[in-house]
C-alpha cells in the first residue's frame, strides 16, 4: 500500500456554526499529511474533511459517503465523545460499523491516561465497515495529538488487513 485514504469529520454545534473555530480538524490533516507519520514508507493522503453538528443522522451521512461510496481506508471523527447530552459521536458509530475494534480506543486510552485522568470521560468507539476502519477522537487539540500519536504506527498494517 503506497498511501492511506482519509477523510476527517470533525463533529461540533460551534465548529458547524462557524467554521473557523474548527482548529482540531486541519491540525489532524497537517498530522496525517506528514510524510513520516505512518512510517513503513506509507503516505497519508487527506482527501475529504467535513464539519457537522453533533448529531446522529448528520454523522451518518458523511459515514455512508465517505465509507460505501467514496471507500476511504480510515475516517477520522473528532468530537462529541464525551459526557454531555449533545454527545452523540460513539453512538452513530456503533450504529454504523459491522465489527468494534476495541484495542484502537484501548490504546488511544491507556496512552491518554498518562497525560490526563480526564481522559476517563471520552467514549470513543473505534470499528470496521466494509474496508473502512473508523476512529473516533475527542476533540481538542491536545486530545487529538495525543490520541494519534498513540495509533498512528498500526494504521497501516490494520487497513492492510480490512483492504
Ligand atoms: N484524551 C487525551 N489524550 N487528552 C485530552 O486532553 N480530554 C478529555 C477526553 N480525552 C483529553 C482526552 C476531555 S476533557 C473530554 S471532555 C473527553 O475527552 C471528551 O471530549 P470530546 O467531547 O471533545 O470528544
Amino acid at each position: 500500500m503506497a498511501s492511506i485514504k482519509i477523510a476527517i469529520l470533525t463533529v461540533s454545534d460551534r465548529c458547524s456554526e462557524d467554521t473557523k473555530n474548527d482548529k482540531s480538524g486541519p491540525l489532524l490533516t497537517t498530522l496525517c499529511s506528514d510524510l513520516s507519520a505512518f512510517g513503513m514508507g506509507v503516505k497519508g493522503e487527506v482527501i475529504y474533511t467535513g464539519i457537522v453538528p453533533d448529531d446522529i443522522s448528520a454523522i451518518t451521512d458523511y459515514l455512508v459517503m465517505w465509507s460505501d461510496v467514496y471507500a476511504m481506508d480510515v475516517i477520522f471523527t473528532i468530537g462529541g465523545t464525551g459526557f454531555s447530552k449533545r454527545d452523540v459521536t460513539p453512538e452513530a458509530t456503533k450504529k454504523f460499523i459491522d465489527k468494534e475494534a476495541p484495542g484502537l480506543s484501548m490504546g488511544m486510552f491507556m496512552t491518554s491516561i498518562t497525560k490526563t485522568p480526564m481522559a476517563m470521560l471520552s467514549r470513543a468507539v473505534c470499528g470496521i465497515r466494509n474496508n473502512t476502519l473508523i476512529i473516533n477522537l475527542p476533540g481538542s487539540c491536545k486530545a487529538v495529538v495525543e490520541c494519534f500519536e498513540a495509533i498512528k504506527s498500526v494504521i497501516p498494517h490494520a487497513v492492510d488487513l480490512i483492504s
